[in-house]
């Protein structure tokens, strides 16, 4: 059976950090907060000249690398971002001629915060049906974009990053072994943005009602996300005949540590298994996963053999897993 495996993976963050002391001279909140009611502690914002695709095209460079192949031996890209660089072409449209690719399929996926599972699944099943060998996957944001810097509910948590992995076809015993998408359209005013596209072009009217920037009833949005993350990680877990305590690393999407805690107790799994750097990167949306695998594979918390469960939950509401043998 063809598996699709990940053979590299690569993640860029830009250069610029803002603190929450420097949050605290932008509106009415304090680094105790944060750090008590999300865990975050800096995040990393874009400059003006930065856009989308410059994160992704960086974070794509270094797995290309670390898989040992050049950008002609891609065969599709597939990105996760709720920030293209602009309505249309797809970020991946402008990745595929940035890298130096063929003429190959692209296509952005617009699953909010779980556009990682959604771009890694979709890559997957490519590779799987035989379609495609080798397929690029990327998640990358500049939320910043869209953040109200005099929103407390939303600034303290949204930021830019960029990551990405190279998945082959192998037949080994090893790679993605299954994926699970789901979506429920009833919770989209929970987690929108209301003006940019077809429903509310953009006005001089919609600029001035900072109706392009992301609004969120934060505290409705955590109870729906405790209970989609954690029973996504359980079916998946069930339906593949394992349990949590079979699991060597969990990488979920980092939102707020809260989340993740109440999340993971609730699905029985313990937070020695669970890998967090939301202190250090907010919320990157489409990108967290991505950058939290690159992390967790640079500090040796991933070996061969090992069972990998990724799970990510956003705005719509849009939710998944995917479950691998690294
Ligand atoms: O990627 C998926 C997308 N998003 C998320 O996963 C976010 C999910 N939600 C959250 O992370 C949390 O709901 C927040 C961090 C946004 C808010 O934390 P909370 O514990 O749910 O707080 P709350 O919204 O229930 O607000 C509690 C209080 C309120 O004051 P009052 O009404 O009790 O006086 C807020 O006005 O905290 C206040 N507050 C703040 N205070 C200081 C809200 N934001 C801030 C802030 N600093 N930044």
């Amino acid at each position: 059976m063809t598996r699709a495996r990940i053979i590299g993976v690569g993640a860029y963050a830009p250069k610029r950090v803002l603190t929450n002391a420097d949050l605290e001279k932008l509106v009415d909140t304090s680094d105790e907060w944060i750090v008590q009611r999300t865990g975050i502690r800096e995040r990393r914002i874009a400059d003006d000249s930065e856009a989308t695709s410059d994160l992704a095209v960086k974070a794509a460079q270094q797995a290309l690398e670390r898989a040992n192949l050049v950008p002609e031996d891609i065969d599709f890209i597939a990105v996760g971002t709720t920030t293209p660089d602009m309505i249309f072409p797809s970020v991946g449209n402008i990745v595929q001629h940035r890298l130096g690719c063929r003429r190959i399929g692209s296509v952005d996926m617009l699953a909010a915060c779980a556009g990682s599972v959604y771009s890694l699944a979709t890559g997957a099943q490519f590779v799987q049906t035989g379609k495609y060998r080798r397929v690029l996957c990327i998640g990358a944001e500049t939320l910043s974009k869209i953040t109200d810097f005099t929103d407390r509910g939303t600034c303290i948590l949204l930021a830019d990053a960029a990551g990405a992995a190279v998945l082959e076809a192998t037949d080994e015993d090893r790679g993605i072994i299954d994926v699970d998408l789901y979506s429920d359209g009833q919770y989209w005013e929970l987690l929108y943005q209301p003006a940019g596209g077809s429903r509310h072009p953009a006005t001089h009217e919609t600029v001035d009602k900072r109706m392009h920037y992301a609004k969120m009833r934060g505290s409705d949005v955590f109870k729906v996300a405790v209970r989609m993350f954690a029973e996504s990680a359980e079916r998946i877990l069930t339906r593949n005949g394992f349990t949590a305590n079979d699991l060597s690393l969990f990488i979920p999407h980092q939102a707020n540590l809260r989340i993740i805690e109440a999340a993971c107790k609730r699905a029985g799994l313990p937070m020695e298994r669970v890998f967090v750097n939301v202190d250090r990167y907010g919320n990157t949306g489409a990108a967290s996963v991505y950058v939290a695998l690159e992390e967790a594979l640079a500090a040796g918390r991933i070996k061969r053999g090992d069972l990998v469960l990724m799970a990510a939950f956003g705005g719509g509401f849009a939710w998944g897993a995917v479950l691998m043998r690294w």
